[in-house]
Parts: C-alpha cells; sequence; structure tokens
C-alpha cells in the first residue's frame, strides 16, 4: 500500500494502472475509520483491481458551529487498518491541495434532494459533499465509487449528481454496518461512552419498530413518525426528524408508496447521530 498526499503523484500512479488496463475502485472517506468504512474497502476490491481510499476532513461541508476542529484525524492508524484490507493508494492530501484558492467560489449542488432531512438542519452539508466529491472524482477518475447506505440521503444525492453531470462512474451502495446492540457504526459514536453507546441502540430499536408498524399495514405515516418521535423524546434524545420517505426521491412517504426508506437523525447531548432503515 502507499500513501500519497499531492493530486500530481497520485495521478502518476493511478495513469499507470490505467495504461495496463486495471480498474480503479474508489472510498472516499473523512477518516477516523471503523468497521463500517472497512467493508467498503472489501466491496470496492470486488468491483476494482485497483482500490484507493481517500482519508480528508472536508471543511466545507461543516457548519460554523459543527465539530470540524475537534473532528477525530487517525491517520497512522487509519493507513494501518486500510493495509490490513487490502488497500493499495491512500490519499491523504492537505485542504491547500484540495482547495488552491480558499476560500472555493465555485460549488455543485443538488437541488430538492438536498432540502429535507439533514439538510433541513445543516444548510452548507450536501453542497460541500457533492462539491468535494466532484473534486475527488476529477482527482482520482475511478471506474466505481463505493458509499455506504448509513448515510442514505448522501448516497441518493451523489447517485443524481453523477446522473445529471454524466460522470462515467459506477456508484455503488454498501449495506449499513451495526454494532452487536444495533448501533449504526458512525466516526461520532466515538463522543459517546460505552454506556451511551448502549443507549443509542435504541434508536435502530424504534427504526425496528416503526418498520414492524408499517410492515404489520400502518399506512398513517405522519401519525407514526409523530409516535417515534414521543419515543425518542421519552428515551431523552432530541430528535432532529424522523422521517418515513419515498427511497427514490426522498419525499415524505404517502400510503401508495411501494419502496421506502425510514431517515432518522437525533442529537444525544450534544452528539448528532443518523440511521435509517429500508422496507
Ligand atoms: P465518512 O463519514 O467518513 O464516511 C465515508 C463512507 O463510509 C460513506 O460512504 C459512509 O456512508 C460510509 N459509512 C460510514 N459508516 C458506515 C457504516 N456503519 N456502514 C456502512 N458504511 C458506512 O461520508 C463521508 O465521510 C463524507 O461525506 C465524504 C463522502 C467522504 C465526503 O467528504
Amino acid at each position: 500500500m502507499i500513501v500519497i498526499n499531492t493530486i500530481e503523484e497520485l495521478q502518476i500512479e493511478l495513469n499507470a494502472h490505467r495504461r495496463d488496463g486495471k480498474r480503479i475502485g474508489f472510498v472516499p472517506t473523512m477518516g477516523n475509520l471503523h468497521q463500517g468504512h472497512l467493508s467498503l474497502v472489501d466491496v470496492a476490491k470486488k468491483h476494482a483491481d485497483i482500490v484507493v481510499v481517500s482519508l480528508f476532513v472536508n471543511p466545507t461541508q461543516f457548519g460554523p458551529n459543527e465539530d470540524f476542529d475537534s473532528y477525530p484525524r487517525t491517520l497512522n492508524e487509519d493507513c494501518k487498518k486500510l493495509e490490513g484490507q487490502g488497500t493499495n493508494i491512500v490519499f491523504a492530501p492537505a485542504k491547500e491541495e484540495v482547495y488552491p484558492k480558499w476560500p472555493n467560489i465555485t460549488s455543485v449542488t443538488v437541488a430538492e434532494l438536498d432540502k429535507n432531512h439533514c439538510g433541513a438542519s445543516r444548510p452548507v452539508f450536501f453542497g460541500g459533499i457533492t462539491t468535494v466529491v466532484t473534486k475527488l472524482f476529477n482527482m482520482v477518475r475511478p471506474d466505481c465509487a463505493i458509499f455506504g447506505e448509513k448515510d442514505f440521503q448522501q448516497i441518493t444525492i451523489i447517485r443524481r449528481m453523477v446522473t445529471d453531470l454524466n460522470f462515467d462512474i459506477d456508484i455503488i451502495g454498501a449495506p449499513i454496518v451495526r454494532e452487536a446492540n444495533g448501533l449504526a457504526m458512525s466516526s461520532r459514536n466515538g463522543y459517546l461512552s460505552q454506556q451511551e453507546k448502549d443507549h443509542a441502540s435504541n434508536l435502530y430499536q424504534t427504526l425496528l419498530w416503526a418498520k414492524s408498524e408499517i410492515e404489520h399495514g400502518r399506512q398513517d405515516f405522519r401519525q407514526l413518525e409523530k409516535e417515534a418521535n414521543q419515543k425518542l423524546d421519552d428515551l431523552d434524545f432530541t430528535p432532529d426528524y424522523f422521517n418515513i420517505t419515498n427511497q427514490d426521491t426522498l419525499e415524505l412517504a404517502q400510503a401508495d408508496d411501494k419502496k421506502l426508506v425510514i431517515l432518522l437523525g437525533c442529537y444525544m447531548g450534544k452528539v448528532r447521530l443518523i440511521d435509517n432503515i429500508q422496507l
């Protein structure tokens, strides 16, 4: 495995692989890797010959009062994990490499899909993501890129961006990896004590409860959302949203919608956690 910090070096390396006819798979991350991230490397290996993982905490997707400064940066541990997982190239650029003129005045926006759910309380979030992912796609020029379904709104937005802007890149979704207690793995779980992590597993339990209510025939989705919010409130979470949505449009689902995803965002103390479940 090699660790590369500059775009120039990355392209020299990748051009050589392209000349050899190798397929390049890309896993963008912000580092502080856990088993969820590493599962994306496994998926990438199935779809590509050369796996590139980027480690970059992207400043443009954090709001002014969010945790950009304190977001955990663990380059050495991340590289060890990635090497163990069979990664070929780690791309860990500095901010100046990704944003040579700061602040950038060009950005990519995927309208509509970025408005609700996480977008409602984090107005700069998805614009920062689509901008940095576009930049990373231009740097890596992969054949395929792997995103986790843990961030369901993110992968939906990326898929639409790739369609709308004609990126010749296959976007591959990977299932959510959970702790034994059901809590979806997340770098932000590192802010929680073991006791808090156990309590946070109630988020998944609430999703499972709502899913089972729907599977048993309930179609009063708005009322069900209210009840779920109340459950979360009673468990001392501060719910941001609990939305039963259409899987393709991410609009609030109507009774005749067939493919659903329940999206959940909430705070446990100061820590923001998200999860979802597909039906
Ligand atoms: P980050 O939060 O580091 O996540 C990187 C990738 O790992 C994303 O595709 C995310 O969905 C996936 N992932 C995280 N936890 C997961 C889990 N428990 N199971 C499965 N996949 C999981 O998402 C970002 O970084 C950034 O927004 C990025 C796309 C890199 C742009 O900066």
